[in-house]
């Protein structure tokens, strides 16, 4: 499904970095890894800002892509096919993790959030920001399935490791490509891991 969405010549998500992100990116450190990574625009807004990027995603499409665009702005990003059903990321590693529009399946999520807690290093920070419980049956983006969907709940019971610097649910406009258009219901979550843990 996704190698067919991204084999559209257009960046199906745009070539600019998720406006979330691009506020707080100045408390990231590296090096990051962006989950579920799609065509590149976050990691390459990052490496332009200097760090060093690894964007995982399940799509070689979407990923080929990513490194056209960071090609074509003069940088470089890390890149990675991988299934995140399966996938591992390295331990007590990352300065900071990003999830954006990120939409996992409860047992994926269960499996994978608490390895990403664990390859972040003390003080390392992951932001998130995903389309809502509350953005079930508007056609603004983000899937149809509740299941999907997150809520301040579901990233207290998920994240317990790391410390809310902020969580919150709001509805804001997002104009991010053809299929995130419009006011949407979304939680940002930016969460510090834990010095003890
Ligand atoms: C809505 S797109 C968001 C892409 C990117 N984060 C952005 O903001 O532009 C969701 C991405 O999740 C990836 N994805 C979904 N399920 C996945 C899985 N199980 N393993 C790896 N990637 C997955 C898809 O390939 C797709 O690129």
């Amino acid at each position: 499904m996704w190698d067919e969405r991204y084999a559209d010549k257009e960046y199906v998500y745009g070539t600019e970095p998720n406006t979330f992100l691009a506020k707080h990116a100045d408390k990231l450190n590296g090096p990051v890894l962006s989950i579920a990574e799609g065509e590149g625009r976050n990691a390459v807004f990052l490496a332009t800002g200097g760090l060093d990027v690894l964007g995982v995603d399940g799509s070689e499409v979407g990923l080929q892509k990513a490194q056209q665009l960071a090609q074509s702005k003069g940088v470089n990003i890390h890149t990675e096919v991988a299934d995140l059903a399966e996938f591992t990321p390295k331990e007590n590693h990352y300065g900071a993790i990003i999830s954006i529009s990120a939409h996992l399946p409860p047992a994926i999520r269960q499996r994978l959030y608490p390895l990403l807690e664990r390859s972040l290093k003390p003080g390392g920070i992951l932001l998130l920001e995903a389309y809502s419980e509350d953005q079930l049956g508007k056609e603004t983006g983000g899937p149809n399935n509740i299941d999907m969907l997150m809520s301040k709940q579901k990233i207290e019971n998920e994240f317990p490791n790391l410390h809310p610097l902020l969580l919150q649910e709001l509805d804001r406009e997002i104009h991010e490509g053809k299929f995130h258009t419009g006011i949407a219901s979304v939680v940002q979550f930016i969460g510090q891991k834990k010095h003890n843990k």
